[in-house]
């Protein structure tokens, strides 16, 4: 299949490591240049110049994707350095979690906790395409990919993430559907990948309890691996995919079929 990705550029926030990383490397393996970008500095240097090594341009930003300044900085770094953004795709977030690897209970939830993961997981999603699409619509093309989640389509036991996370992951979901609406006339995609668990740092801090009744859960008996995330993030930002868009595709292994 004809992806049509090298020498496009792609920007992927929470870069630095996970499911992130390894999409940095998944568009790095079609030639193409990315904006690898990160809260954590030095983890977005070492996955750039890793990229480097195997051929793309990459370059490393610090952003902040709940700051809108910070969300803007990094789509007019990647125009600037990098040429335009012909991908952008929305992965940094946060999943905060109890002493015991779980959950804390809805009402447990702390307003200024509510806001820090809608902070980061929603607005975050929203300030960059926000940037990004500005740029896409003066080009007519353009690929946004949104990381939602399991969560945010069966908000329970044994998910590991608590109302804030699987709300705002509900919402990742269908703002995908609303922008894609509303850019489809433009040339631009939108579409979400909604993975089950996966093992990443993230997932590590999930308690083993709650692991092991995933894993029950699962019809294929394993968690997935941030490179399968990847595959079908790439798929869906290039042109394999030109005729798919508001969707959410499911990664998980079977947990959820709809
Ligand atoms: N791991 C899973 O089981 C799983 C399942 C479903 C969805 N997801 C989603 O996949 C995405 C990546 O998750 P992961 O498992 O790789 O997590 P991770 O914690 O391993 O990596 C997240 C990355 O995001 C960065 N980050 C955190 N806050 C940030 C901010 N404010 N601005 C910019 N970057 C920030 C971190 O520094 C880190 O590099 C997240 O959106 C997560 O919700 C993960």
């Amino acid at each position: 299949m004809e992806f049509n990705l090298k020498g496009k550029v792609a920007v992927v926030t929470g870069g630095g490591r996970g499911i992130g990383e390894a999409i940095c490397f998944a568009f790095a393996n079609e030639g193409t240049h990315i904006v690898v970008s990160d809260i954590d500095y030095a983890s977005a240097q070492a996955v750039a110049e890793r990229i480097r090594s195997i051929g793309p341009k990459a370059i490393p930003v610090e952003a902040d994707v709940a700051r809108q300044d910070h969300a803007a900085k990094l789509i007019s770094t990647a125009i600037g350095e990098l040429g335009g953004i012909d991908c952008l795709v929305n992965n940094a977030g946060i999943s905060p979690k109890n002493a015991e690897g779980g959950p804390a209970m809805t009402w447990e939830i702390g307003v200024d906790e509510w806001d820090r993961v809608m902070g980061i997981n929603l607005k975050g999603s929203l300030f960059c395409s926000q940037e990004a699409v500005k740029y896409m619509i003066s080009k007519k093309a353009g690929a946004i990919v949104n990381i939602a989640s399991i969560a945010g389509k069966a908000p329970f036991e044994p998910m590991a993430t608590g109302a804030h996370y699987d709300a705002s992951k509900a919402a990742i979901i269908n703002l995908t559907q609303r922008l894609a609406s509303e850019v489809a006339e433009y040339g631009i995609r939108v579409n979400a990948v909604a993975p089950g668990r996966i093992a990443s740092p993230m997932a590590k801090f999930a308690s083993q309890r709650l692991n092991q009744a995933m894993l029950e859960r699962t019809p294929m008996g394993r968690f997935g691996t941030p490179e399968e995330i990847a595959k079908v993030v790439v798929f869906l930002a290039s042109d394999g995919a030109s005729y798919v868009t508001g969707e959410t595709v499911n990664v998980n292994g079977g947990w959820i079929m709809d």
